[in-house]
């Protein structure tokens, strides 16, 4: 029989197929003391409780990491039960599932919940002001879990792009070769996250709070995470035009000139202070996830 220090921990990832699904799956291999299970939607659906507990009955993790999300924020305007089904709702299953089971869970939350702005980055303890159901879906879906009472890291982040799905970054690359100029919002603030950096982040995490006894408590706590810097839609379109090196001018727009079903934040600049001295984590600043990303993509990786 395996001891419990040899033993491999074991780690669900839900929502497999998504951008951060993938880079869990990316960087899986490079943690030998960790036993991944995937799970795509077709494999578990969030929604399905039954299927929620044959896969916990199954894999037995020690850690369950939520990475599925109902994401499409301006359709969520009209899909509203679709929306809090998933990331609100079915975070009581999840929760149900993980207490049954003595797990511990990894949740990821948004930028949008709080939009407010005192001209500083935003701290946790900022008010929050989710507008649009996708926004208020995701903050439900805090709370829920805090109420469970489980063991739950909860990484509010923002601006996710990856060398895999549907993000900024690939439809910039796409509309860079197609047009000779595009006009992108330049009022709308905020980083950066690159997916696979933030995945990264959450390993350490894990394996830091599993080592260090002083540590352990910090996981059942709600964090910004994004890298450093502050910059528009307008700055990030130019400098992908500029590091994938195409010629095409971007021009500086308001949001009232792109108006969008779902209303943004105009300030989603988050303070990391917390997750940075909790964990002894690097941030690292979002152009070199951004030169990453593309380089990832290049690679074909
Ligand atoms: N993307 C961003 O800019 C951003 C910003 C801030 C926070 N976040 C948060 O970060 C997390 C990861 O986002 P992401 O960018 O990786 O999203 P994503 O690429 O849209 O991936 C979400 C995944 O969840 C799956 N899913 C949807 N409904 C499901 C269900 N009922 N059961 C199981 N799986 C389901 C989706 O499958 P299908 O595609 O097949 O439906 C998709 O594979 C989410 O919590 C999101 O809210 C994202």
């Amino acid at each position: 029989m395996e001891s419990d220090t040899l033993r491999k921990h074991r780690i669900l990832v839900l929502g497999a197929n998504g951008q951060l699904g993938r880079e869990f799956a990316h960087i899986g291999p490079s943690y030998e003391y960790c036993h991944f299970h995937f799970a795509a939607k077709s494999q578990v659906n969030i929604h399905d409780t039954s299927s929620l507990s044959a896969i916990m009955e199954e894999i037995k993790p020690d850690y369950v990491i939520n990475c599925a999300a109902y994401t499409a924020v301006d359709k969520a305007e009209s899909e509203a039960d679709l929306c809090f089904e998933t990331n609100a709702y079915a975070c009581r299953s999840i929760c149900e599932a993980v207490k049954t089971s003595g797990s511990r869970l990894v949740h990821f939350s948004s930028d949008y919940v709080y939009h407010s702005y005192n001209g500083f980055p935003l701290m946790e303890t900022a008010p929050t002001e989710p507008r649009g159901v996708y926004a208020r879906s995701k903050l439900e879906g805090e709370k829920i879990i805090r109420e469970s009472g489980v063991p739950a890291l909860i990484l509010r982040t923002s601006w996710v792009v990856s060398s895999f799905g549907h993000n900024f970054v690939k439809t910039m690359l796409r509309l860079g070769r197609e047009k000779s100029t595009l006009n992108v919002v330049s009022d709308q603030y905020g980083t950066p996250t690159y997916a696979r950096h933030l995945a990264t982040a959450v390993m350490d995490i894990l394996l830091l709070t599993e080592s260090e006894a002083d540590k352990a408590e910090l996981f059942n706590e709600t964090y910004n995470y994004s890298p450093e810097g502050i910059i528009s839609w307008y700055d990030l379109a130019s400098t992908i035009m500029e590091l994938a090196g195409l010629d095409c001018k971007v021009m500086p727009i308001p949001t009232s000139a792109y108006p969008t079903p779902a209303v943004r934040p105009h300030w989603s600049v988050m303070s990391k202070k917390k997750i940075r001295q909790s964990f002894d984590l690097e941030t690292g600043h979002w152009r070199t996830g951004i030169r990453q990303c593309l380089e990832d993509l290049r690679a074909g990786d």
